[in-house]
Parts: C-alpha cells; sequence; structure tokens
C-alpha cells in the first residue's frame, strides 16, 4: 500500500498494533519460541497443535501468525476463506529445508507398503503427499492408532521418528532431518550444568537428539514442557528446549529457576531459533497494516495437504493440553 508512511518513528508500535487488530478483525497467534513481547500482546500463544486448532476455529477475518512458515501455511490450509500473515516470510525452518518434496515423493515411490506419517515442520507439499501429519502433542495417540503391522515413514525428524521408534517399539523408516536448534544442544555443557543443580530435573523436547534424551526426566511437546514446568515438585528446572518458551514459566511461576540447556561452548545463541527470532513488534506492525507478506496456497494442493492434517486433527482430538509423551 504506497499511501502509507513507511517510517515507524513515533509510533507506539503496541497501540497500533492493537488498532489495527480490532480495525482488520484479526487475531495474532504466537508460538512458545516468538520473543516475549510478541508472546505478551497474542490472544494465543500455544503449540503446534494447539495452534493448528485455534487457526481452524477462529472466527477472525485475518490471521496473524507468529511463529514459522509452516505453522502459517498451516493456518491457512485449514482457513482458507482468511487472510493469514506472516511478520517475515523468510522465517522457515531446517526440518521443512531438509526434506524437498520431489525427493520424499521418490522416497516414498520406493516404499509402496508405507504409510507415511509426517511431522507437521515440513512443506504444504509434503503435507500433501503425507497420510496422517503429527505434532510432538499428538505423535504418541495418533502413532498408537496404527497397526503395529503397518510399515510406516516417519519424516521428516529422525530425532522424533527415533524417539517414538523407542519408546513404542516400533520400526519406523525415518527421513534423516534434524532441528538445528535441538540438534545445537552439548551434552558435556548440559552435564556440567547438573553438576551444578543436581537436584534439578531436565525437561527435552523430543527433537533433541538421543545424547540429550537420555538424560531427559521429562520429554514432551513444548506444551507439555511448560506443563511439567508448572507442575514439577523442585524449585530449579533445567529446560532443553528453545529458550523463549522460558518467558512463559517465569510469568506463571516467579519464584521457581528456569536454566535452558546450553549448546556446544556453553555459551552460544546457538539454541535460539533463527527463524523464529526474525519476527519482531515492528513487522508485526507492518504485516496487520499492510495485510503483506500474506500465504497464498493453490487450491488443488491445499485440499490435499488438507486431508492429512484432518486426519491428525480426527485421530488427536482429545491430547490438547495433555501435550505429553512421557519418557522412553
Ligand atoms: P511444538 O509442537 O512442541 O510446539 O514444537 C514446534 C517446534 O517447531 C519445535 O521446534
Ligand atoms: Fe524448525 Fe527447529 Fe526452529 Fe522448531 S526450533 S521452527 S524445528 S528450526
Amino acid at each position: 500500500m504506497t499511501d502509507q508512511p513507511t517510517s515507524l518513528a513515533g509510533l507506539d508500535l503496541r497501540e497500533e498494533i492493537d488498532r489495527l487488530r480490532m480495525e482488520r478483525n484479526a487475531v495474532i497467534l504466537a508460538h512458545y519460541y516468538q520473543k516475549p513481547e510478541l508472546q505478551d500482546l497474542a490472544d494465543f500463544v500455544g503449540d503446534s497443535l494447539e495452534l493448528s486448532k485455534k487457526a481452524a476455529e477462529t472466527d477472525a477475518d485475518v490471521i496473524a501468525f507468529c511463529g514459522v512458515k509452516f505453522m502459517a501455511d498451516t493456518a491457512k490450509i485449514l482457513s482458507p476463506e482468511k487472510i493469514v500473515v506472516l511478520p517475515d516470510m523468510e522465517a522457515g525452518c531446517s526440518l521443512e529445508d531438509s526434506c524437498p518434496p520431489e525427493k520424499f515423493a521418490a522416497f516414498r515411490e520406493r516404499h509402496p507398503d508405507h504409510i507415511a506419517l509426517t511431522y507437521i515442520n515440513c512443506s504444504t507439499e509434503v503435507k500433501a503427499l503425507s497420510d496422517v501429519i503429527v505434532t510432538s502433542s499428538s505423535a504418541e495417540t495418533i502413532l498408537s492408532q496404527i497397526p503395529e503391522d503397518q510399515k510406516i515413514i516417519f519424516g521428516p525428524d529422525r530425532h522424533l521418528g527415533g524417539y517414538l521408534n523407542r519408546k513404542f517399539g516400533r520400526d519406523m523408516l525415518l527421513w534423516p532431518g534434524v532441528c538445528i536448534v535441538h540438534e545445537a544442544f552439548s551434552e558435556r555443557e548440559l552435564l556440567k550444568l547438573k553438576a551444578e543443580h543436581p537436584e534439578a530435573p531436565i525437561a527435552a523436547h523430543p527433537e533433541c537428539p538421543p545424547h540429550i534424551i537420555d538424560h531427559a526426566d521429562y520429554v514432551g511437546s513444548t506444551s507439555g514442557i511448560l506443563n511439567f514446568a508448572k507442575t514439577f515438585p523442585g524449585d530449579t528446572l533445567i529446560v532443553a528446549t528453545e529458550p523463549h518458551i522460558i518467558h512463559q514459566m517465569e510469568k506463571a511461576l516467579p519464584e521457581k529457576i528456569f536454566l535452558g540447556a546450553p549448546g556446544a561452548d556453553g555459551n552460544c545463541n546457538c539454541n535460539i531459533c533463527p527463524y523464529m527470532a526474525l519476527n519482531n513488534l515492528e513487522k508485526l506492525y507492518l504485516c496487520l497494516r499492510d495485510l503483506e507478506p500474506r500465504i497464498e496456497i493453490e487450491e488443488g494442493l491445499r485440499l490435499k495437504a488438507r486431508a492429512s492434517l484432518d486426519r491428525m486433527l480426527e485421530m488427536a482430538a482429545g491430547t490438547i493440553g495433555k501435550g505429553d509423551l512421557g519418557r522412553v
């Protein structure tokens, strides 16, 4: 929109965002890995499954998605009549990048007797090539509904898939993708931190590699980890997932101590998701003002992707708020 001012100097961005939210009849959804200022002004903060449900249910005209692109794509797949904007279209995901649709299609063709159970952290094209989508909080419930003799391809996260294989004695064929954030946690640094706080349990996301999971007292989705933080009996918790989730923990339990698990040199920022970090207040304001950048999906592709997401929502019914994969 060319008639809009380009300088943001002097604007109270929070006030402007509130004004635009009303004017546009917009809902602001945010993932737990977003900057605290975005989490604080969102209408709803949640994990991937909860955010998908909110996107499917909302009666807003506009969804402003503070998260990464596959999450905003999911909102558009589920609510095609709505305008879905993402503050920064470059907010991708290493798991999505690891799984190009043409390679995934070829992999599926080489294994015609397998179904594809696919983590939601993938492109719309890969969703369209899949049978059922899972999130980390719905994977256990969904996998338990699939007969044990059914052969399964699980992609793109080999750590989540490996965790599920170990926990449920399954033999799913794993796509070799990883999350660059959870992959960066250092076992040596984690053990050093644990030695300093021997009484502190470790809560880990299942995207972590096995050498981190093996030390965890609790393994679960972001909402599962948050629930664990609210209920564990001690006063210090080590959190092995993206550290922006600690904002919600500190808000709910200001008297407790939450320590982010360290990356390779113990002091780097490699445990911060660089894609999630692209969103900020300025870009949220601009996307509400301009209704750009906007998610658009070709209808035939959307319908195919919708089928595998609908299967997830049906099979996951009843798991909202539980977010719990337990412990291997
Ligand atoms: P959750 O579904 O647990 O929120 O995970 C999303 C994600 O991208 C973790 O890296
Ligand atoms: Fe993707 Fe990892 Fe970032 Fe989650 S934390 S969005 S899996 S890169």
